[in-house]
């Protein structure tokens, strides 16, 4: 049985985060998925590029372009059409000017009916962040882990471990923020700068991917969620069911089926009656 909601808006979720109620956002990348997301009450939902990573069988983000964003975000409004809904920008879509960065969160807007667009970054953003506000979209920013410059992090590790680095993450926090951005996603940075970044917010949501529990709400990656993704789970990641062992034993068991010619039976296909059978023998 599928219930209608009530559209997420910008405003529902400010509201929510002013009366402390943790807002909940997952990644989706497909229709089936995001239907059930939508049916389950979540508010927000991110068409991630990690799909490179989760849908594509790539090693990286790096390789997703703006194509393979808007044909899956596209697929995923059509399943939810009421989530508060965020497009990511693939790599180098944002970085080399800020016309690409207006041109490309557009796209996510016109094409895919996207409520908002999130981008990597800290300081060396804010002026692509301030244009695509300025453009009256509402921007993201994601600050901490940030996969797309994994290489020049040095891998997939905490960010903001020691007080140097962890002051100019809560520096980028406010600079982005005063910029326009309506959120900010901090991914794996220590729990106690998480707080002290969302206590000192006043216009930006301050979301949570792996960064404790004092964020204005939580982010997971959805694959992780469900044992999905066979390459690796991260500490972060909390597995609340696991959908790929189902999945997996269905598979074998429907190989298993087919091979002792136990499928399909009389209840998975038609019959034909038997006077439009004999008529049709004898035409040929
Ligand atoms: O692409 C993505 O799913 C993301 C998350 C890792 C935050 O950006």
């Amino acid at each position: 049985m599928t219930e209608e909601r009530k559209k997420v808006t910008l405003t529902t979720l400010f509201s929510k985060a002013r009366k402390g109620e943790p807002i909940s956002w997952l990644t989706c990348y497909d229709y089936p998925t995001a239907f059930l997301q939508e049916q389950a009450g979540i508010d927000m939902i991110l068409v991630g590029d990690s799909l490179g990573m989760t849908m594509l069988g790539y090693d990286s983000t790096l390789p997703v372009t703006m194509s393979d964003m808007i044909r899956h975000t596209q697929a995923v409004r059509r399943g939810a059409p009421n989530v508060f809904l965020i497009g990511d920008m693939p790599y180098m879509t944002y970085q080399a000017s800020t016309e690409d960065a207006v041109r490309n969160a557009g796209r996510f807007m016109a094409e895919a009916s996207c409520d908002a667009i999130k981008l990597e970054g800290g300081r060396e953003m804010a002026d692509r962040i301030k244009a695509i506000v300025a453009a009256g979209i509402p921007a993201f920013g994601h600050l901490g882990l940030t996969p797309q410059s994994v290489a020049a992090l040095g891998g997939f590790k905490l960010q903001g471990k020691g007080a140097d680095q962890a002051k100019r993450i809560l520096e980028d926090a406010k600079i982005l923020e005063e910029a326009g951005a309506c959120a900010i996603l901090l991914e794996l940075v220590p729990d106690r700068l998480c707080k002290l970044i969302t206590e000192r917010a006043e216009n930006s949501l301050i979301m949570s991917l792996g960064s404790g529990p004092d964020a204005h709400g939580q982010l997971l990656i959805y694959h992780d969620m469900f044992g999905l993704y066979p390459k690796f789970t991260p500490k972060m990641a909390k597995v609340f069911g696991n959908a790929g062992e189902v999945i997996l034993n269905g598979l074998k068991a429907y190989h298993q089926e087919v091979k002792e010619k136990n499928f399909p039976t009389s209840e998975n296909y038609f019959g034909m009656k038997d006077e439009e059978f004999e008529e049709l023998t004898r035409s040929l």
